[in-house]
């Protein structure tokens, strides 16, 4: 599939069938991941694939009680080992690398049939409570999924015309 076409088809899947995810496409996701680049190559990047039922219904408090991440099968838990490199440019390196990853993943995913949503709205410190995740260690972001039970919407995006300009500021 050309990748403008799975660009397409990814959306935020905030429903899921019960059937679980192959083992082998997980693996498929997850090396996507590995394969994202990071500032200095710092892969400062690290997964924690929850399935764990009674698991999933701690994680989904923790995410504000949004129900679909109760519901997925699998949700991956983004963290990065390394919080305090700043690049030259004044940014964190951490949050964009992890980023990077997680967005490899949901498009690997639309690759193999399945459905993802980012999650950001979550009490980090109940995620590290409920996964042993150590202190300095950041939750960046959750990663449901699973096979989807809802369809494609259609996508509200601000045309090219209003975030692109060429050569100079005219925005
Ligand atoms: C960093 C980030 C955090 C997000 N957090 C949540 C969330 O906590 N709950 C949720 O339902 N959607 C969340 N989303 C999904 C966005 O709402 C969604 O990507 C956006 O509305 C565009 O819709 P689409 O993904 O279907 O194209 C998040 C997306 C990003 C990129």
């Amino acid at each position: 599939m050309a990748l403008l076409k799975q660009i397409q088809q990814r959306y935020s899947v905030r429903s899921y069938q019960k059937r679980p995810v192959e083992k082998e496409k997980l693996e498929t996701i997850l090396q996507a991941a590995r394969l994202a680049p990071s500032a200095k190559n710092m892969q400062e990047w690290r997964f924690i694939v929850v399935q764990d039922a009674d698991t999933r219904r701690k994680l989904c408090v923790a995410a504000n009680n949004q129900a679909f991440v109760g519901e997925a099968p699998v949700i991956i838990v983004c963290c990065s080992v390394i919080s305090d490199y700043v690049m030259r440019c004044g940014h964190l390196a951490y949050p964009i690398d992890v980023a990077i990853a997680m967005e490899h993943m949901a498009l690997q995913a639309v690759e193999e049939g399945l459905g993802t949503c980012w999650v950001g709205s979550f009490y980090e410190e109940q995620v590290k409570t409920i996964l042993g995740i150590p202190t300095p260690v950041r939750v960046v972001e959750l990663l449901t999924m699973g096979y989807p039970a809802d369809t494609l919407r259609a996508k509200s995006r601000l045309p090219l015309e209003q975030i692109v300009c060429h050569e100079r500021w005219k925005l």
